[in-house]
């Protein structure tokens, strides 16, 4: 019964989205095929955004590209099925342990439980890695404003940062610091979700830019 009002719920949401966002039809019949509200994310392999920043990020992604994921899943798998060369941090054993065994060997996966260090050990994590190493870093897990800044420098000049969920109006100190560089947000369904959300691509300025 709960189950059913649920979906009652969130079939009230998903249709007010579409009346007040028409362009988010088109996102519909693959948000149905991805089993709506049943979505796996580990058994789809793909990142789990918007359909619009999937194909986005795909588009651009090359072979043997280096990524840091902060916030592990169905996307670390995409990324190795991509040839990328994967760096992930998860904070959660458990869901790590999916994880580690879905991707084997693929990736370097890092696992950084919060331990009473407000997460300090998972946003430094990259602290280890060279400056200017990745060609794409996305932030999609645990305390993303700090994990964006700690990021900036690792991120070669013209990657790229993604950061999901970027209408969340708490990670707007981001948006702040990030200024200078060129951003284009994605907005949509993503599976499993019953309203539009907001995914944004920052490129890193070169230094002929600035
Ligand atoms: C929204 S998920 C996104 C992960 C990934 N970047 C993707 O696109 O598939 C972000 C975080 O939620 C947590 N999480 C997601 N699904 C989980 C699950 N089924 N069990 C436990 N934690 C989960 C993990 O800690 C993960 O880092």
């Amino acid at each position: 019964m709960a189950a059913i009002a649920e979906k009652v719920r969130g079939s009230r949401v998903l249709l007010k989205s579409v009346a007040k966002e028409p362009a988010l039809v088109k996102d519909l019949p693959r948000w149905v095929a991805d089993a709506g509200d049943r979505f796996n994310p580990l058994g789809a392999r793909r990142p789990w955004w918007n359909y619009a920043a999937v194909r986005a990020v795909g588009e651009s992604l090359r072979p043997r590209d280096r990524v840091f994921e902060y916030g592990g899943g169905a996307s670390s798998l995409w990324f190795v099925d991509q040839g990328a060369d994967l760096t992930t941090v998860e904070s959660d054993r458990a869901w790590f342990d999916d994880i580690r065994e879905a991707v084997g060997a693929g990736a370097e996966l890092r696992l950084a439980e919060s331990d009473g260090d407000g997460y300090a050990t998972y946003v430094h994590s990259i602290d280890q890695d060279l400056d200017e190493s990745f060609d794409v870093i996305v932030v999609d897990g645990r305390e993303r404003v700090r994990c964006g800044l700690a990021a900036i420098p690792k991120l070669k000049p013209g990657g790229r940062m993604i950061l999901d969920d970027s209408d969340r109006a708490r990670y707007s100190p981001l948006f702040d610091e990030l200024a200078g560089w060129r951003p284009v947000s994605y907005r949509g369904l993503k599976p499993g979700i019953w309203s539009a959300v907001q995914t944004t691509v920052w490129t890193k300025p070169r230094r002929t830019d600035l």
